[in-house]
């Protein structure tokens, strides 16, 4: 199975990290709209029409499946996608909302939602979650995370006063949503912030629940390959993914 993995930039890598230790797929196609990240301040047509010409890009490729990584994709331009194209497209909020549902969290636990600005005030997570009766709820905007993992801090004082200004009102949580591709990569710095009690959800591992449960994979005996594009500095990100990867 060919699939595609599209991202607003390199935070998509972390669902391919995940992705590739599996190695359920033959080939994975990725494709990071570097040109024009961040998508999280953007406001909803803006996120769609990059959403739906991204979609033009893996028309050059016979996949059977299309993974969008980014959360703020995945809130805002999954029908759209859907409609256009003749392969399923797969967000990873309901696969984030499943990875919940299947932990030991339970519908009276804090569960504190941090995401960009889009996905946090779309309320896709949030909906979804009080729908199936979680009702303690923070959402809260950390965009300023995206940056600091794109130029490679991943920990250190910078990190550690941006938690401390975005987390200021935070009483421990039982649960953070990873509800951005970049959290992933501050995971370590977030559990150390809170407790190592603290369940994070990634969406990475959601997606992957998401598939086993949903489609029949299994591991392949042969390497899953990986090709990566971008619509700007495709060196830059090829380096990136040498690193994360
Ligand atoms: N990929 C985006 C997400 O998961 C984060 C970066 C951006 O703002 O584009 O929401």
């Amino acid at each position: 199975m060919k699939i595609g993995v599209f991202d607003s930039g390199a935070g998509g890598l972390s669902v391919v990290k995940s992705l590739l230790e599996h190695n359920l797929f033959d080939e994975i196609i990725y494709y990071g709209d570097t040109a024009r990240v961040p998508y999280g301040p953007k406001d909803k047509n803006t996120i769609i029409r990059y959403s739906l010409e991204a979609l033009e890009f893996f028309n050059n490729f016979d996949i059977d499946l299309l993974i969008t990584a980014c959360n703020t994709v995945s809130a805002y331009a999954l029908e759209e996608m859907n409609a256009q194209s003749h392969y399923p497209v797969l967000g990873v909020i309901e696969a984030g909302v499943m990875a919940v549902e299947n932990s030991f969290i339970r519908k009276d636990d804090a569960i504190l939602i941090i995401a960009t600005r889009a996905t946090i005030n779309s309320k896709r997570y949030e909906k979804r979650l009080k729908e199936l009766g979680y009702h303690n709820i923070v959402a809260l905007q950390t965009g300023l995370f995206v940056p600091l993992v794109e130029e490679g801090i991943f920990g250190g004082e910078i990190l550690d006063s941006t938690m401390r200004y975005y987390f200021r009102d935070i009483t421990e949580p039982k649960a953070i949503i990873l509800g951005c591709t970049h959290f992933p990569l501050i995971a370590k710095s977030l559990q150390s912030y809170f407790s190592n009690e603290t369940i994070l959800v990634h969406s990475g591992e959601a997606i992957l629940e998401y598939l086993e449960a949903h489609y029949n994979l299994f591991p392949k005996s042969k390497e899953t390959e990986l090709k990566i594009f971008a619509s700007d500095n495709v060196v830059g990100l090829r380096k990136i993914a040498d690193d994360w990867l």
